[in-house]
C-alpha cells in the first residue's frame, strides 16, 4: 500500500518501506525449545521459506528505491539463532538503513508462558536485531527523528514514559514505531472481530496483570495522542491492514502481516513549516 506524507523540517524526501509480522521460523531440527506439537502443526503457515519471505520484502524495498526500512515487530516467530542469523545477514546484504522494534513473538517460543521476565531473558537471544537498547531509542535521519519503543507486553514502564516525555516535548517532527497499536475507537470492531479481544495498548478494556501499574502506559498514551511534533504512528501485531486518525494530522498505520505480503511504501516529503 502506498501513501505519502508532508513533513515540515524534513531535509530531503525519504522513501520508507514499513512492514511487520514476518514470523520467521528458521530453526535447527533439534531445537529443544520448540515443542513437538508446534512442529507437527506450525502456525502461522508461511507461504515459502523464512529466508525467501524476508528476501522478497527486502527486494521489493530495494526495487522501489527505499532509503529506509522499518520493521514493526514479530520479525521472528520465536527467538532461534537461525532466525537471528538469517535476518541479520539479509538486512546487511541489502545495505539499506533499517530499524526494528520487538514484537511479542520475538521473545517467546510457542507454548511458553510469561511476560516481562520472559522478554528480559529471551529478547537478548536476537541481539542486535533490535538495536543495543531495544526498550527505547531515537534515530535522526534527514532532520526527522524516528522513535521506537518496545510495548510488546502491552504496557510501557516509567523509563519509557520519561523517554517519550523528553522526546515528544520537542516540537520538531518525529515518527513513533511500536509493535502493539494504540487503541483507537475505529480499530476496535475489526480487531475484536478477528481476535475476540481488543488486543491494543491503552484500550478502554485493558487487561491488567499482577505487578503492573498501568499509569505510565496511560500517561504515555495521552502524550502520544497530543504531541504536536508527532507526524506518524506505525504499529503492527493485529495482522490487519488498518489506518486510523489518532488526532487531526496524526495517522496510525498498521500493515497486514508480512507473511501475507502486507507492507506500506511511505513517501515522506519536505513541507514548508
Ligand atoms: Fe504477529
Ligand atoms: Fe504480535
Amino acid at each position: 500500500m502506498k501513501s505519502s506524507l508532508q513533513i515540515p523540517g524534513l531535509h530531503e524526501s525519504l522513501r520508507v518501506y514499513y512492514f511487520s509480522d514476518t514470523h520467521l521460523q528458521a530453526t535447527s531440527p533439534g531445537n529443544p525449545a520448540l515443542p513437538e506439537s508446534w512442529r507437527e502443526n506450525p502456525k502461522p503457515i508461511l507461504p515459502c521459506s523464512s529466508q525467501d519471505l524476508l528476501r522478497r520484502h527486502l527486494e521489493r524495498a530495494w526495487k522501489a528505491g527505499a532509503n529506509l526500512i522499518l520493521h514493526g515487530g514479530d520479525l521472528c516467530h520465536f527467538p532461534s539463532p537461525e532466525n537471528r542469523d538469517l535476518a541479520l545477514e539479509l538486512f546487511r546484504e541489502f545495505q539499506i538503513p533499517w530499524y526494528a522494534v520487538p514484537g511479542n513473538h520475538d521473545w517467546y517460543y510457542p507454548g511458553q508462558d510469561g511476560w516481562e521476565a520472559l522478554r528480559e531473558r529471551q529478547l537478548p537471544l536476537l541481539s542486535p536485531l533490535f538495536g543495543h537498547q531495544p526498550s527505547m531509542w531515537c534515530e535522526r535521519i534527514q532532520g526527522l527523528r524516528i522513535l521506537g519503543v518496545d510495548n510488546s507486553c502491552y504496557f510501557l514502564n516509567t523509563q519509557q514514559l520519561h523517554f517519550l516525555e523528553r522526546e515528544l516535548q520537542d516540537p520538531s517532527p518525529c515518527i513513533l514505531m511500536m509493535h502493539i497499536p494504540l487503541s483507537l475507537p475505529e480499530f476496535r470492531a475489526p480487531v475484536i472481530a478477528k481476535h475476540g479481544h481488543p488486543i491494543m495498548m491503552a484500550d478502554p478494556e485493558e487487561r491488567l496483570r499482577e505487578g503492573i501499574d498501568p499509569e505510565a502506559t496511560r500517561k504515555a498514551a495521552a502524550l502520544i495522542r497530543s504531541a504536536p511534533g508527532l507526524k506518524l504512528l506505525l504499529s503492527a501485531h493485529v495482522h490487519l491492514p488498518l489506518q486510523g486518525e489518532v488526532r487531526p494530522g496524526l495517522a496510525q498505520l498498521v500493515p497486514e502481516a508480512a507473511y501475507r505480503d502486507g507492507y506500506y511504501l511511505l513517501d515522506l516529503i519536505p513541507a514548508a513549516n
